[in-house]
């Protein structure tokens, strides 16, 4: 970084050079000490040098003094600059992904920002009718019970009882009660589930559940409500993360998925499915949706999750899904 600088040398040297010079003017002198008119005028010379030098001592000075003051403001224009590119280092500012505006013309999240729990709960629950849980329109929605097997069964991800498990963007919660199974379903146990939304009507309806769940004994859930850029839950905490079809709706991926790394403890999984972005595999939607839907392939979204700071383990195959890929991620 620039910082401010002493008088440079250069100038220094010239304006002692100068002052030498003028002090050494010869002097004439009669054999009585007494001067010669010659003195006079090396008295005039030597004095009208001085002022000379002082007047260009003081110019030297002035520009000194101008360059300084810029080279302030240079100074701390770098650190700024310094400063931002830190920040983009450590993901604190994100340049948001381009989302299809014809596609989503109110939002990546619109249809989901709703505070109304049951509007939302009609239309994407419905008690097994809705879109997210109707397993005649959704691939998921067949493969719930099929997606949790193999998070146990898998050495990579390794789900077992005592885990605490993250549903992020859990909707309706459509894998409250097989995750609740692995992991522990007494208030007792260590392991929890733990959903996250950023949708205030989902939290609302995802805690009625929760409450009828732990009145019916059947385990305790918490539900927590997030941000585009954060969990709000503790770092460390988590063993395994499920994202299941919310990568494709981040508005901040590379940000929300470096905090959501940090809620992870060491060694914890992350366990990612999505949209193959290719129309040869989509039955559940019309040729030319998913393109629009999903604004990045597999490859793509793999690489930002590893720029998030995950460590990419291996792909996971689920029998009865062909139209979403499951890839595990490591802290
Ligand atoms: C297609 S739904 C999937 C819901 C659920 N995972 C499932 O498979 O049924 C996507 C969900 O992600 C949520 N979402 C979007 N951005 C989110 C974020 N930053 N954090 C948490 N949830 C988010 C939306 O509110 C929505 O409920």
């Amino acid at each position: 970084m620039l910082r401010r600088c002493a008088l440079p040398a250069s100038l220094a040297l010239g304006a002692a050079a100068l002052t030498a010079s003028v002090l050494a003017q010869p002097t004439y002198a009669r054999s009585d000490g007494a001067l010669t008119g010659k003195p006079k005028l090396a008295r005039r010379s030597t004095v009208g040098s001085l002022k000379a030098l002082h007047s260009r001592t003081a110019r030297i000075a002035a520009v000194h003094t101008a360059n300084g003051t810029a080279l302030g403001a240079l100074d701390r224009r770098l650190g700024a600059i310094e400063a931002a590119s830190a920040q983009n280092q450590t993901g604190a500012v994100e340049v948001p992904p381009v989302f299809d505006a014809a596609h989503y013309p109110h939002g990546i999240n619109a249809n989901f920002l709703c505070a109304d729990k049951e509007k939302l709960d009609a239309c994407y629950g419905g008690g097994g009718c809705g879109r997210f849980e109707n397993p005649t329109i959704r691939e998921i929605a067949r493969n719930v019970p099929a997606i949790v097997a193999v998070m146990q069964a898998a050495p990579c991800v390794a789900l077992r009882a005592g885990d605490t498990v993250l549903d992020v963007g859990a909707g309706t919660g459509v894998f409250a009660a097989p995750l609740l199974e692995v992991v522990g379903q007494q208030p007792s146990s260590t392991g929890q589930l733990v959903q996250l939304e950023v949708s205030e009507g989902f939290v609302a309806l995802l805690r009625d559940k929760a409450e009828a769940t732990a009145l019916a004994g059947q385990g305790v859930v918490r539900v927590e409500q997030c941000s585009d850029t954060a969990t709000n839950v503790e770092p460390g905490c988590a063993d395994v993360a499920l994202m299941c079809d919310v990568y494709h709706h981040l508005s901040m991926p590379l940000t929300f998925m470096r905090d959501l790394r940090a809620s992870l403890r060491d060694g914890g999984k992350l366990v990612l499915i999505d949209f193959h972005r290719d129309d040869a595999r989509i039955w559940s939607h019309p040729p030319g949706w998913v393109e629009q839907h999903v604004r990045a392939g597999q490859d793509e979204f793999r690489a930002e999750i590893e720029a998030a700071g995950f460590t990419f383990v291996e792909e996971l195959k689920i029998n009865g899904m062909t139209e979403n890929y499951c890839m595990v991620f490591r802290k």
